[in-house]
């Protein structure tokens, strides 16, 4: 088999074999086939596409280039979850603990955030010893006998999909969704959880911008891990604004914490609500979804939710104090209001402009050298739907003085206000 027939063949728009995307990819992660080759036919898929068979094959093919999770010692369907990205997105924190609380085990390889999305790992080390880099044994043991572990990839996961993912980046070629689709789904496929659930972020302050874009991305994914008999669920939600209140590393946890103790904010408990409830139940552990969701807001209720986070934090070397003394996090040197100029109804927070603003006060990273102050961030006061006066706080900015003037000039200028109420939507659609 030759590349340049390869390369040939999708650059006319025909459809490729098995047999020629697995040749690609092992080709491309044990070196034989070079970047410039293997740009070429990323930059053909972008502009000729991948059928559902194609983009399998792909998935598949990246899934088997290096270690795959076995959670088969662990009894019982193993969940897995997994969000596009957006800004405030702290709901593996929330969601873990409350479906463990039942029993299910939650087992979750995460990432550090790059940009403007904060990542999982980066929130979760803002509490004290807390150690994301355990072993593949311990990882499992972990989850069989705590019911949920969140760790940072460990092994040699899917290496053809890191090659890839870094060659994309740097030819105009990510945004393709059939590569898209298949990165993410060799990782999940990889990391071996029977029941996968995709948060899919649509908006402004998301990967995909459009609605049509989300669902066909998401149809995508749900089919390439059925064909690979993983249940699957994908969510689309709203990122026009950012998730919950908090925006920022501790800022985050500290949030999600609250939530598990019954005061979080509305947006993000419902939504931990409709993924845990699609889990619990394909998982047979209830039998409807209204049953789980109501067995979900008892468990928050009655402190089950929030002891399984705490369990959790101990075991994987955190103080899980932290829990209940939230003044333990790193704390900002300052808290200032961004006022509103003029009253009325808060009508858009652009995601985006409020994950810029937190990064320039420290919260996310340009380049992954950089280093990440826990501390800093914003916290909304008003979310999309509410009624402002003039002079009242739109958000707080949590500084320790870097670019404090232009993160509250992004962030006022994040705020959109209306003379009209408009309602937010959160979940935009369920793709199963
Ligand atoms: N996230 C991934 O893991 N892969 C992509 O291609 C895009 C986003």
């Amino acid at each position: 088999m030759l590349m340049t027939d390869i390369i040939e063949r999708k650059r006319d728009g025909y459809k490729l074999s098995k047999e020629e995307i697995e040749f690609f990819v092992k080709g491309y992660t044990e070196g034989s086939i070079p970047d410039y080759q293997a740009s070429a036919l990323c930059m053909a898929i972008y502009l000729k596409g991948m059928d559902d068979e194609e983009a399998t094959a792909l998935a598949i093919a990246m899934r088997d280039s290096g270690d795959k999770m076995d959670l088969s010692s662990i009894p019982g369907k193993k969940v897995d979850k997994h969000s596009t990205g957006g800004v405030g997105d702290k709901t593996s924190l929330v969601l873990a603990p409350l479906v463990a609380s039942f029993g299910l085990k939650f087992a979750k390889m995460s990432g550090r955030g790059l940009g403007h999305t904060g990542g999982t790992l980066d929130k979760l080390e803002s509490i004290n010893g807390y150690n994301i880099g355990i072993a593949p044994e311990a990882f499992v043991n972990q989850v069989k006998n705590v019911g949920m572990a969140i760790v940072g990839q460990t092994g040699n996961l899917t290496p053809a999909d890191k090659k890839l993912y870094a060659l994309r980046d740097v030819t105009a070629t990510v945004s393709s969704i059939p590569l898209i689709a298949s990165s993410i789904m060799s990782k999940k496929l990889a990391a071996g959880a029977d029941i996968i659930v995709l948060d899919v972020k649509v908006g402004a302050g998301a990967f995909m911008k459009t609605l049509d874009d989300a669902r066909h991305l998401a149809r995508l994914m749900v089919q390439i891990g059925s064909n690979c008999g993983r249940n699957m669920t994908a969510v689309l939600t709203n990122m026009e604004e950012p998730l919950g209140l908090a925006v920022g590393n501790a800022l985050e946890v500290i949030e999600a914490i609250n939530t598990l103790k019954g005061h979080g904010p509305k947006d993000l408990l419902d939504l931990c609500l409709e993924i845990g409830s699609y889990q619990l139940t394909d998982a047979g552990i209830f039998a409807t979804r209204e049953e789980a969701k109501a067995a979900m807001r008892e468990n928050i209720a009655n402190g089950k939710a929030l002891a399984k986070f705490k369990e959790f934090v101990a075991a994987q070397g955190g103080d899980a104090s932290f829990a209940d003394d939230t003044t333990k996090f790193a704390q900002a040197k300052e808290i200032l209001e961004v006022k509103a100029d003029k009253a009325g109804y808060v009508s858009h927070i652009d995601a985006l402009a409020i994950g810029h603003a937190g990064m320039l006060l420290g919260a996310g990273r340009e380049t992954m050298a950089d280093v990440i102050d826990p501390a800093v961030g914003i916290v909304l006061n008003k979310k999309v739907g509410d009624k402002v006066e003039k002079g009242e706080a739109l958000c707080y900015v949590y500084t320790n003085g870097k670019n404090t003037k232009e993160s509250m000039e992004r962030a006022f200028n994040a705020f959109k206000i209306s003379s009209e109420h408009t309602e937010p939507q959160l979940i935009l659609d369920v793709i199963r």
